[in-house]
């Protein structure tokens, strides 16, 4: 089963691959970029905190790893404006073709060095690793994910190092955001099956290792927040949206009413505890604490 890391790699990854032959969220399921511009503007409130709390330096870096179609990366540059905005660098970053957005750099690889916010928007659900089942002898399952007879899992080891890595080339904040799950709900046997899965055009399918479907897993978030390490949180979407000022709310009249209404809608999905809402966000504070930038948010529990 150790060999599963290496078939998920060349399905995505390899020259007939997935994600290498270009394909993008936008064409097989919906990500919170896709909804809408609101997500954008919530990390617009937070790269402003980090902004500040950096002294507003003379050039602020978004950097958007695993940008996919680079939704993401353009509606930050759009929307960012003022002082904000003229010292602005996004930076879309995907090993997956090259997209011409206005205003954004696109990379194939993280940049050195980042002084600013770094986001990772469900990249790191994309990373493969090893598919396993009961009885399998490994350091990562015995801290993380302990298994009992007839269980399968997903060892996140191949995650930990790529979100350490990101998260030791920023100063300011780094966040993952994606869908996951935690060591108690693990232990507890709340997915003897693992959670290995495939998508294409929008449907689970059974998994085929020949490029032609998203192959994927939830991420132990809080094994990604254990090897980065510092200063860190772990909330959920629905929280961390709500205290950067991202609520649902209609009101006016006329046409102001019903683009409100749309709005809320919007809103609403990010935040819709049965979905997007469940999603973590895992914050760490580089240089920065953590404390200036969210206020304290129960843990997440998705
Ligand atoms: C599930 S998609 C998410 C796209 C986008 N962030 C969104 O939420 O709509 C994951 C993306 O991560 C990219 N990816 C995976 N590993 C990567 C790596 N090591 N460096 C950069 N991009 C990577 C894939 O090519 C893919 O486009």
């Amino acid at each position: 089963m150790r060999d599963s890391e290496g078939a998920w790699r060349a399905a995505l990854y390899g020259p007939d691959g997935f994600f290498t032959r270009g394909s993008v969220p936008a064409d097989h399921f919906r990500t919170a970029p896709l909804i809408g511009s609101e997500l954008a503007e919530a990390l617009l409130v937070l790269l402003d905190r980090v902004d500040f709390a950096l002294g507003r330096p003379a050039r602020v870096d978004f950097v958007d790893v695993g940008a996919g179609g680079g939704e993401l990366s353009a509606a930050v540059r759009g929307l960012a404006s003022g002082s904000l905005g003229r010292r602005l660098r996004v930076t879309a970053v995907d090993v997956g073709p090259v997209r011409d957005l206005p205003g954004v750099a696109w990379e194939r690889s993280l940049p050195g060095s980042v002084v600013g916010l770094l986001v990772g928007h469900e990249w790191l659900d994309a990373i493969p690793c090893p598919v396993v089942e009961w009885p399998c002898d490994d350091p990562w399952l015995a801290r993380w994910w302990p298994l009992r007879p007839g269980w399968r899992a997903e060892i996140g080891a191949p995650r930990d190092a790529a979100w350490a890595d990101a998260v030791s080339r920023v100063r300011g904040a780094a966040l993952a955001i994606d869908y996951g799950h935690v060591r108690a709900d693990r232990a507890a046997g709340r997915y003897p099956s693992g959670t290995f899965a495939a998508y294409r055009g929008g449907r689970q399918v059974e998994p085929a290792f020949d490029g032609s479907c998203d192959l994927t897993a939830h991420v132990a978030l809080d094994a990604c927040g254990a090897a980065a390490g510092g200063d860190r949180v772990l909330v959920s979407q629905r929280d961390a949206l709500a205290a950067l000022g991202l609520t649902a709310v209609a009101g006016g009249s006329g046409m102001a009413w019903l683009e409100s209404l749309a709005r809320s809608g919007r809103v609403a999905e990010l935040r819709d505890p049965a979905g997007l809402g469940a999603f973590g966000w895992l914050l760490h504070g580089v240089g920065v604490p953590v404390g200036d930038l969210l206020p304290p948010l129960p843990p997440w529990r998705p």
